[in-house]
């Protein structure tokens, strides 16, 4: 499973799955939840109204709708607390139940944002190495998921998820 870091808006990536760094009800706001929800179209915020929300660190999956994506994965990202309430274990959990569900829904390429590090302020370079670690883990295993990418919006985000896989 080859796992690249690239530049950009991730609502543009044309992949089987885009990861939402979503709340828990699921039912949009502003970062990059807002982005995908307005490139999808109203009939994303109408699927997930009847999911009835999603645990911090668990997964929900839609389709994409107007995206080019086939899929929307939906997690919540822990809100950072100052690092001893379980927020690293939270994030490495998104991280997990979004690759286990694209697996199961088939999905061969999944493009990631930079789950927390926004408006949640989850440290960036420490989010950095939770997620290129537990994503390289992920494909030490056999897996159907044949790339994933990391999308960051901006240069400083790319940089640290760059140095992260570098470091890894
Ligand atoms: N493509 C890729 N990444 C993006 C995009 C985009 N179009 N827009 C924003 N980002 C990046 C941000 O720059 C940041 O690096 O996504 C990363 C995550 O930031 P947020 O979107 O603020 O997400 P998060 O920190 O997880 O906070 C989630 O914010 O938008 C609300 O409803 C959301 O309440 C939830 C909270």
């Amino acid at each position: 499973m080859k796992l690249e870091i690239v530049r950009g808006d991730i609502t543009t990536c044309d992949v089987d799955a885009i990861v939402n760094a979503a709340n828990t009800s699921l039912l949009g706001g502003g970062g990059v939840d807002g982005a995908i929800h307005r490139a999808a179209g109203p009939e994303l915020l109408a699927e997930c109204r009847l999911l009835n929300g999603c645990k911090t660190g668990s997964a929900k999956i839609t389709r994409g709708y107007n995206l080019p994506a086939r899929c929307v994965i939906h997690t919540p990202g822990p809100i950072w607390r100052g690092g001893q309430e379980g927020e690293d274990a939270l994030l490495e959990s998104c991280y997990r139940s979004c690759l286990e569900l694209a697996e199961q829904a088939g999905c061969k390429t999944v493009a990631f944002p930079s789950i927390s590090t926004g408006v949640y302020r989850f440290p960036l370079d420490r989010a950095a190495r939770i997620a290129v670690r537990t994503i390289r883990q992920w494909g030490e295993n056999p897996t159907a998921i044949e790339a994933v990418q990391m999308v960051c919006f901006d240069d400083r985000t790319y940089a640290a998820y760059q140095s992260a896989l570098e470091e890894s």
